[in-house]
C-alpha cells in the first residue's frame, strides 16, 4: 500500500491573492513543497515580500514568479497565464485566494459597491478557473477556490460578500462535476475567522480579543492554518476529493 506525498515538484500552481494573508502562506508553503509558484496580486509590495521570504525559508526550491494582476480583469488574468506559459512548467493547480470584503448595511448597499465585491470574488474566481481549466487541458490537475465561513453563519453588514462566497461554493461545485472527468478536481475552503488584514479592517483589538477568549481553540486561525488544506488539496493526498467545501474554522461554526 503507498500513500501519496504532499509535495508538488514539477508542478505550476498559481496562487492569487498571494501578496497578503491566507495567499501569502499558500504561496510559501507551495514553494516549500517544490512547486513552481505564479504568485499574483495587485499589491506588488506584497508579492515582493512573498518572493523574498520563499527565498530565504527555502534557499534550494524554484524561484516565485510575481505577477500583478487584477483577477476581476480578464485581460489582466490573461496576463497571468501568459506568464503561466512561460515558466515551462505544467499547471496543476490554482489556488485563488484573492478576494475582499468591507461591511456595509444592506440598505445602503450601492449597486457600485455590491459590483465591485462580486466583481473580485465571484467573477474573479470564474475568469482565474477558466484559464486554469485551459491550461491544464486534458491532463488534470486540483483548483481550490476560497469561499467563507459566513455562508453558514452570515454577520450583518456582509451581504454582498456572503453572496459572493456562496456563488464561489457554486461555481466550485459545478466545475467538480463537469471536469472530473479530465482528472480536474476542483473544491472550496471556507475559512472561519483569520488573522489577516482582512479581519483586522473589520475587527477592533477589543473584537478580535474577544472573539479569541470565546473560540473553542482559544484562538483565531493563522493564515497557515488555511494554506495547508489548501497544501493538502492540491497534492495527491486529496487525489478523491472533489466538489466539497472544507471548513477550517476552529470550530467556530459546527455544521
Ligand atoms: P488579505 O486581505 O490578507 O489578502 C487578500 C489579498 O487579495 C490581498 O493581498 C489583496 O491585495 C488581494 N486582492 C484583492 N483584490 C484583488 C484583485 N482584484 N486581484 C488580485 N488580488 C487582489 O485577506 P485574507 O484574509 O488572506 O483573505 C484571503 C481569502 O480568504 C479571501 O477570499 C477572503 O474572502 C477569504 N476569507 C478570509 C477570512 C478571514 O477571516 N481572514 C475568513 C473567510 C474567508
Amino acid at each position: 500500500m503507498d500513500f501519496p506525498s504532499d509535495r508538488l515538484d514539477g508542478r505550476c500552481v498559481v496562487v492569487t491573492g498571494a501578496g497578503s494573508g491566507i495567499g501569502f502562506a499558500t504561496g510559501l508553503l507551495a514553494a516549500g513543497r517544490g512547486a513552481s509558484v505564479v504568485a499574483a496580486d495587485l499589491d506588488a509590495d506584497g508579492l515582493a515580500e512573498l518572493a523574498a521570504a520563499a527565498a530565504e525559508a527555502f534557499p534550494a526550491s524554484l524561484e516565485v514568479t510575481t505577477v500583478r494582476c487584477d483577477v476581476a480583469d480578464a485581460g489582466s488574468v490573461g496576463e497571468l497565464f501568459a506568464a503561466v506559459a512561460g515558466t515551462g512548467t505544467p499547471l496543476r493547480g490554482l489556488a485563488n485566494c484573492a478576494g475582499i470584503t468591507g461591511d456595509q448595511p444592506f440598505d445602503e448597499l450601492s449597486p457600485e459597491h455590491w459590483q465591485h465585491v462580486l466583481g473580485v470574488n465571484l467573477t474573479g474566481s470564474y475568469l482565474v478557473a477558466r484559464a486554469a481549466v485551459r491550461a491544464m487541458d486534458q491532463d488534470g490537475g486540483s483548483i481550490v477556490l476560497v469561499g467563507s465561513g459566513t455562508t453558514n453563519t452570515p454577520a450583518a453588514g456582509l451581504a454582498h460578500y456572503i453572496a459572493s462566497k456562496a456563488g464561489v461554493i457554486g461555481l466550485a461545485r459545478a466545475l467538480a462535476k463537469e471536469l472530473g472527468g479530465r482528472g480536474i478536481r476542483v473544491n472550496t475552503v471556507s475559512p472561519g475567522p483569520v488573522d489577516t488584514p482582512l479581519l483586522r479592517a473589520r475587527m477592533s483589538d477589543e473584537v478580535v480579543a474577544e472573539r479569541s477568549r470565546t473560540a473553542l481553540l482559544g484562538r483565531l486561525g493563522r493564515p497557515q492554518d488555511v494554506a495547508l488544506m489548501i497544501g493538502f488539496l492540491l497534492s495527491d493526498q486529496s487525489s478523491w476529493i472533489t466538489g466539497q467545501t472544507i471548513n477550517v474554522n476552529g470550530g467556530t461554526a459546527m455544521t
